[in-house]
């Protein structure tokens, strides 16, 4: 077995991957960051990343639109392979598309439909998306893989919904059970939880700064750059780790 690189500086110069969910929010900062270090990023989404491509262009930095369907397995490996052919190296995957769902009512009102709809996107686009990639980072011997869950996967949410805080408490899980399964490989996986960010997914919710210890809410650029630091080699001995991100709402 091969044991860990060293940590070092972060520096992403060279490396390549897939963020899904840019078009907008915390996967857009989160393009821009990893571009910003040097990496070259695939922008995954239903939407269109033209904001985002737009922006990291203007700034002279290469980030590329490939529409995916996060829970439409098709659609997924068909990104990936894009992505692959396109930049050369999957180095990193930063799983970071999501829905809330609705939420506020008793669970006899929530429909089956609408709980499939947020595990179908949340966890298991995760999955999907993961497993396309993984051959690739086997094969390479190395990959880091980021999985955005959330405060609401710890704690049962604080406005959330069923469906939503149990897709992000099983990406938690996941993330351990693919950072025991990758280790061997050369593969990381790491998760965020972050508490509310202010981004277009909670605008019409009452979160506010009274909520939070450190006195704001998250901007998405809180998580990017946490997500920067899982996919350098700044982290080269971090594995299987959930990191709450979330200006000190929850403290364990
Ligand atoms: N904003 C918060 O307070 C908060 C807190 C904790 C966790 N998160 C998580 O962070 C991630 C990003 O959320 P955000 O706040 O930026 O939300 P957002 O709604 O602003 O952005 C989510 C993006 O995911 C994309 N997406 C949705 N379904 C998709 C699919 N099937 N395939 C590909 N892309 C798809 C959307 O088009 C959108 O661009 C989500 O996983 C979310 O659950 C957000």
């Amino acid at each position: 077995m091969n044991s860990a690189p060293l940590s070092g500086p972060i520096d992403l110069a060279g490396k390549s991957g897939i963020v899904t969910g840019a078009a907008r929010g915390i996967g857009r900062a989160v393009c821009l960051s990893l571009a910003r270090e040097g990496a070259s990023v695939a922008a995954c989404d239903i939407l269109p990343c033209v904001d985002t491509v737009a922006e990291a262009a203007s700034r002279g930095w290469p980030v590329f639109e490939i529409p995916c369907d996060v829970s439409d397995m098709r659609s997924a490996k068909d990104a990936v392979d894009k992505a692959k052919k396109l930049m050369g190296s999957l180095d990193f995957l930063v799983n970071n598309a999501g829905i809330l769902g609705r939420s506020g009512k008793p669970i006899e009102d929530y429909g089956f439909d609408e709980w499939k709809q947020v595990l179908d996107i949340n966890l298991n686009g995760t999955f999907i998306m993961t497993q396309a990639v993984w051959p690739y980072m086997r094969g390479q011997g190395r990959g880091k893989i980021v999985c955005i869950g959330s405060i609401a996967g710890r704690i049962g949410g604080l406005l959330a919904g069923p469906h939503y805080c149990a897709s992000k408490g099983g990406i938690h899980a996941f993330v351990k059970w693919a950072a025991k399964n990758g280790a061997l490989h050369g593969i990381y996986v790491n998760g965020i939880a972050p508490g509310p960010i202010e981004t277009p997914m909670i605008e019409n919710e009452p979160y506010g700064p009274e909520m939070v210890p450190l006195g704001r809410l998250g901007n998405p650029n809180d998580i990017a750059e946490a997500v920067v630091f899982l996919v350098s080699q700044a982290s080269n001995f971090i594995t299987g780790t959930i990191l709450d991100v979330n200006g000190g709402m929850l403290m364990v």
